[in-house]
């Protein structure tokens, strides 16, 4: 698929064979956590190659829930998960999963994350089919905060999909699942670079009276051009530049966000094909355009068929995107 492989983010030092950043996992006057703090009290499930256990800390009142994800050391996605427990550290938001302690032994890596105790909304989308648009609209609301949130941190979520969308026990969003999300840090230029390169303006082009921006570059004073091009996330949800190994920037997690709305408000992919190849074939397209079904229509707002078609638009300079309102 001409895709590139990610890099594995760097190794631990010569001599330490610690996955996790120094500080990380502090119970309070300096003492490390370990799983000695923990009691199991139940079992959540398997996500790629780690497990989820639900857990409380031992002889904390009022006892808390909070969900343990493992993962071995030598397994190839460890470096993953160090890498989602250096990004969650940094981020903390009502719609995103909390990373309370991060800590590990001779042979796994655990992050205590933010009990979601109401499942996932691919879950809810299976039992109850699609979800009537004023629940639709909350929940996305919740997933556009989360996410511009999220880029203005400059992290690059890369697979948003409702299996990553936990609910919790109010009915909440969390955004869950940072094993593939990356931190795009803007180039360093030279003052010599800056001098012969003068950067294009920014927000060059934003035709809806500022409600909605340019998606490649939506954060002025944070982001910059500030891009990436490895191939990654789910297929059904990558985003044509994505798919066409382009450099590509926060704008991807903008598509996955018009796939989802649809999904939501139709229990159905936009772009259905048989095959992984197939769906990539179509999104290579060049002019690719899609349209709200007649059939959808009908049952859709005109105002959700806008958003979804502002969303699912070939081009990423040209796709809506939003930037969190000033305080
Ligand atoms: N499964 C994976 N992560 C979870 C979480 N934070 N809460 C509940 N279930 C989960």
């Amino acid at each position: 698929h001409g895709g590139k492989t990610e890099p594995e983010p760097p190794p631990p030092a010569k001599g330490r064979r610690s996955l996790l950043p120094a500080g990380a996992g502090e119970a309070g006057g300096g003492r490390r956590v370990s799983m000695s703090d923990f009691e199991v009290v139940g079992y959540l499930g398997a996500g790629g190659s780690s497990q989820v256990h639900l857990v409380q800390r031992v002889g904390e009142l009022p006892q808390r829930l909070f969900a343990l994800k493992a993962v071995r050391k030598n397994h190839l996605s460890a470096r993953r998960v160090a890498e989602e427990s250096r990004i969650l550290q940094t981020l903390r938001h009502p719609f995103i999963v909390g990373l309370h302690y991060a800590f590990e032994d001779e042979i796994r890596l655990y992050l205590v994350l933010s009990y979601a105790g109401g499942g996932d909304l691919l879950a809810q989308l299976e039992r109850h089919g699609r979800v009537a648009e004023p629940a639709a609209r909350l929940c996305f609301a919740e997933v556009v905060s989360a996410l511009s949130y999220l880029h203005t941190q400059q992290v690059l979520y890369r697979d948003l999909k409702p299996e990553n969308l936990l609910l919790g026990h109010d009915g909440h969003i969390l955004l869950a699942d940072f094993g593939v999300s990356k931190r795009l840090v803007q180039q360093q230029r030279t003052q010599q670079q800056t001098q012969q390169q003068p950067r294009p303006p920014l927000d060059r082009k934003d035709s809806s009276g500022g409600a909605l921006r340019d998606g490649t570059t939506p954060h002025r004073a944070c982001c910059g051009d500030a891009a990436t091009s490895t191939m990654v996330g789910t297929p059904a949800y990558m985003a044509p530049e994505v798919v066409l190994g382009h450099e590509y920037s926060y704008a991807a997690d903008w598509w996955s966000a018009g796939i989802l709305l649809h999904e939501l408000l139709t229990n159905e992919a936009p772009f259905s094909d048989q095959s992984i190849a197939g769906l990539w074939n179509h999104l290579r397209r060049p002019g690719l355009c899609f349209r709200v079904s007649a059939e959808d229509r009908k049952r859709m707002s005109e105002a959700a068929c806008d958003l979804i078609e502002k969303l699912l638009v070939a081009d990423a300079s040209a796709r809506a995107s939003w930037r969190p309102l000033p305080h």
